[in-house]
């Protein structure tokens, strides 16, 4: 595992810079995305650099890790809709693969989305961001490792950690679809993007503890190719030393 230090005020840029590098040197397969907060100025910096590189998005065909379930694709709350208007809609990908958020059968849903992504390639890069429990995409604490892709229930501490961003635990949905952690570690390489004090805690648990259940993102320093990159604050609880 290649653990990378930044500023973080240079994270956005150099982390939207590796991914270019991966693009750019790979052109066959998928490349999976992520929301939630740490993601955004790193898609902002992708589309920057795509607006450089003119050619690169018409070959490329992106995935979403995770989708709330039970909801319409044009709410904004969707991580279709954040992704299209944060990355896709600018660079205009040859191909996208999501889950339905409407799919009237998501385990059926799951398995199309499979077949797509193996149909395009395989995975060649899956980025992630990582909760402060440990969760990568929608694989909470406790996810059994053996799923490719898998339709979740979220348990009610993980709809509580949702709750903000929907505007109250009543509103969050109670299901997602999500790739698995068999799926995650199928992808070709992995990067996971952390940033902020707030994850330290978590940064250390999943990079220098036991590679356990409870900590979904444990399951990294079992990958040929995983990359994780850091800034300080959430690199301030390792233990081991680290070139900055
Ligand atoms: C949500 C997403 C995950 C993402 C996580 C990180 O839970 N479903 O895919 O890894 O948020 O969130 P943040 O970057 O806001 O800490």
């Amino acid at each position: 595992m290649k653990i990378l230090i930044l500023e973080s005020e240079r994270y956005a840029q150099a982390a939207s810079g590796l991914i270019m590098e991966h693009i750019l040197n790979d052109p066959s397969g998928v490349v999976g995305f992520a929301t939630g907060t740490t993601t955004p100025p790193v898609h902002e910096a992708l589309v920057r650099r795509f607006g450089e590189t003119k050619t690169a998005a018409s070959r490329l065909a992106v995935f979403n890790v995770d989708e709330y379930l039970g909801i319409s694709p044009d709410d904004p709350r969707t991580c279709l809709s954040r992704m299209k208007s944060q990355l896709y809609e600018q660079i205009r990908p040859k191909e996208l693969i999501c889950f339905r958020s409407d799919a009237p059968d998501p385990e059926e849903d799951a398995r199309r989305v499979l077949r797509e992504i193996n149909g395009a390639g395989g995975l060649r890069l899956q980025i992630l961001g990582i909760g402060k429990d440990g969760h990568i995409g929608f694989n909470d604490p406790g996810t059994p490792w053996e799923f490719e892709n898998v339709v979740v229930s979220f348990s009610p501490s993980s709809q509580l950690g949702k709750a903000d961003f929907w505007g109250g635990v009543e509103n969050v949905p109670k299901r997602g679809a999500t790739l698995g952690i068999k799926g995650i570690m199928n992808a070709r390489s992995l990067m996971l993007l952390a940033k902020g004090e707030s994850k330290a805690e978590i940064i250390h648990a999943a990079l220098e503890g036991p590679v356990t259940l409870n900590v979904p993102a444990s399951v990294l320093q079992l990958h040929p190719a995983a990359t994780v990159v850091l800034d300080r604050s959430a690199a301030s609880r390792l233990q081991q030393p680290r070139d900055f």
